[in-house]
């Protein structure tokens, strides 16, 4: 089976992991801040605030930038249900605005319509590992007064016009073991704030400045060594990762046919986190099922856009019609793109693909 994620461990993260629990410091620590400041240097970002996922990392930036009930925060409703349920989880609500077709990113074109007196912020998704248009979404967000939170989860390292995602605005990543990198589990919010950075320091540890002492309410959303020691080693190889995606990917691209291959916009360095392909013509779940039974893993990410969702309609009311992210959920696959993928699996998944849509 050639599957469509596949995180790479070596002796590296093996050993590392090793001298922490050697060390006798296994909570949040040194390593934590190393990741840290690594982190904050391969965005070009001064600060980096390591946090257990990338779901805490959203629900802190959305609390340090003071977003609550009666906000709103206008989002995408084609990415994982983490982006716009951490705005649920601070009060807030989700403004959901349609996707761009061919980088499966919000279109800035919708924003301005969508701001009300009560929106705080954008939260554009880097998806699938490709960076938002930003230059528009930096001038609404100045034109309005609003805050930029990045959902950078997808795009550790992906570029747009010379800059790294997560420096845009506030951002914020995820270290899930299928993404680009990994910690195991953990999450990190890049800012070049000091005072943001403070905050989401305070939120992360109880609401807590001086031991003991809590001025507001935090949580516990601490990174512990172990994971920060992984993350590090990854971190190290993150270029290297990236670059091999790209290159499988621009094989992938180059042999496909019968599909919609990715897009990548001038400017814009992909970081393949998922190598997403259209299959039109309803024919989609056919293709799922026929790499399927020839051992050639696939992923439909994601089935159902968030506006469609049945908490989201039935608990919150959402009833908007947004046809590109609903057209999308019906036509996307994304395809093994990970950098372990050897030249003899990048020629099966070219051939199981073609011999179906070549059909
Ligand atoms: C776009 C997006 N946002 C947020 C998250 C949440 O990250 P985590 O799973 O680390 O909580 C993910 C992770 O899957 C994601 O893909």
């Amino acid at each position: 089976m050639i599957n469509i994620a596949k995180p790479l461990i070596g002796d590296e993260e093996k050993q590392a992991v090793l001298e922490v629990l050697d060390s006798g410091i296994l909570a949040q620590g040194p390593r934590v801040k190393a990741f840290e400041e690594a982190f904050a240097s391969m965005c070009g970002v001064k600060h980096a605030i390591a946090t257990t996922s990338g779901t805490t990392a959203l629900h802190t930036a959305l609390l340090a930038h003071g977003i609550g009930a009666g906000d709103e925060v206008i989002t995408s409703p084609f990415t994982f249900i983490a982006s716009s349920n951490s705005v649920l989880y601070v009060g807030a609500r989700p403004i959901f605005i349609d996707i761009d077709p061919e980088t499966f990113n919000i279109n800035p074109q919708f924003i301005e319509a969508a701001i009300k007196p009560n929106t705080k912020a954008i939260m554009p998704v880097h998806l699938f590992g490709l960076s938002c248009d930003m230059q528009p979404i930096l001038e609404i967000a100045e034109k309005h007064n609003l805050v930029i939170i990045e959902d950078a989860c997808q795009s550790h390292g992906a570029v747009y016009n010379r800059r790294k995602v997560g420096s845009f605005g506030t951002g914020t990543f995820s270290l899930y073991p299928t993404k680009n990198m990994t910690s195991a589990e953990g999450g990190m919010i890049t800012t070049n704030d000091d005072k943001l950075a403070e905050s989401c320091r305070v939120i992360r540890q109880h609401g807590m400045r001086r031991r003991y002492y809590h001025d507001e309410l935090g949580f516990n959303f601490r990174m512990t060594d172990v994971h920060a020691a992984i993350g590090l080693a990854q971190l190290k190889k993150l270029g290297g990762f990236n670059q091999k995606r790209r290159e499988n990917a621009s094989y992938l691209s180059t042999h496909l046919r019968g599909v919609v291959t990715p897009y990548i916009p001038e400017g814009s360095e992909h970081v393949f986190h998922q190598y997403t392909i259209r299959v039109p013509g309803g024919k989609r779940d056919g293709l799922m099922a026929h790499l399927q039974e020839k051992g050639v893993g696939s992923g439909v990410y994601y089935p159902v856009p968030i506006h469609q969702q049945t908490y989201y309609m039935n608990e919150l009311g959402y009833k908007q019609s947004l046809p590109e992210a609903e057209r999308a959920a019906n036509e996307v696959l994304s395809l093994p793109v990970h950098p372990d993928l050897s030249l003899a699996d990048l020629e099966t998944i070219v051939r199981v693909v073609n011999e179906y849509t070549q059909a």
